[in-house]
């Protein structure tokens, strides 16, 4: 028996690779939110966060999205974040379908409007810019 994987085998492993979410350029820092599963049953198509391009914008931190208030202030243990984990999760704090939902509608398309509103660069506001049917 070879033990050579045939051409085609190879040319389909390739293919598997490149096609995999995980490695595909465009993807890199990429996060797709569904609000699943807390929100059971969305209506709307999933929303394509470029999660690491946030990090170059201008005047934004880890902190901007990221929190634990405590007295309303915000105390988030940075070492939480490195670890990664479901506590970051929004869902984790932000429980129920309905709040999930507003939570991240406050914080996208709150900074959002405050950068246009300032008139500095911003991010998508109308809801088919986030929820995109194709
Ligand atoms: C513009 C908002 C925003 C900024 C800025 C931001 N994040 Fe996030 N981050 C999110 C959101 C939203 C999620 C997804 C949370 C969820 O799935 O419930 C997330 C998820 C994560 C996760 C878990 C998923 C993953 O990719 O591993 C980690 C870890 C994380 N962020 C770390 C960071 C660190 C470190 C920084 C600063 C360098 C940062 N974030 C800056 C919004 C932000
Ligand atoms: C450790 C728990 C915790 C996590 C994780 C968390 N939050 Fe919060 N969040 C809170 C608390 C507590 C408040 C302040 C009390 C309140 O308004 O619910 C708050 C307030 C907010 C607010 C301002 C109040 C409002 O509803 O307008 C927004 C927006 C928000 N969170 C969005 C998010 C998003 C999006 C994520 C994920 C990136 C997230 N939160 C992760 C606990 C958390
Ligand atoms: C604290 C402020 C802030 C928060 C929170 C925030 N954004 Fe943004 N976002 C920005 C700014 C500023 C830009 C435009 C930056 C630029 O073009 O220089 C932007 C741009 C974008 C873009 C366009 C990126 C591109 O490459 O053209 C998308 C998509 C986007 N945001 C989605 C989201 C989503 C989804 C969330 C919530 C999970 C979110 N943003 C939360 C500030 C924010
Ligand atoms: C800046 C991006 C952004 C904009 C603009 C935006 N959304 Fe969302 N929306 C989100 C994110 C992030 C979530 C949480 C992830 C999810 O459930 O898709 C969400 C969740 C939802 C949900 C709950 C999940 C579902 O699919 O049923 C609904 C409904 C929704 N959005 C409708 C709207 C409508 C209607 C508009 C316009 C008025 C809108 N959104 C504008 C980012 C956005």
């Amino acid at each position: 028996m070879k033990a050579r994987l045939p051409p085609w085998a190879c040319a389909l492993a390739l293919l598997a690779i490149a096609m995999s979410p995980a490695v595909r350029a465009e993807d890199a820092g990429i996060i797709t939110l569904s609000g699943k599963p807390v929100i059971a049953r969305p209506t709307r198509p999933p929303v394509r966060f470029p999660h690491e391009a946030h990090w170059g914008f201008e005047g934004l931190d880890c902190l901007s999205c990221h929190h634990e208030f405590k007295d309303g202030v915000n105390v988030l243990d940075m070492s939480v974040l490195a670890a990664g984990g479901p506590a970051i999760q929004c869902a984790s704090c932000h429980r129920s379908a309905g709040k999930l939902q507003s939570s991240f509608h406050r914080l996208c398309i709150g900074c959002h409007e405050t950068a246009a509103k300032k008139a500095k660069p911003t991010g998508p506001r109308s809801c088919g810019d986030c929820h995109p049917w194709k």
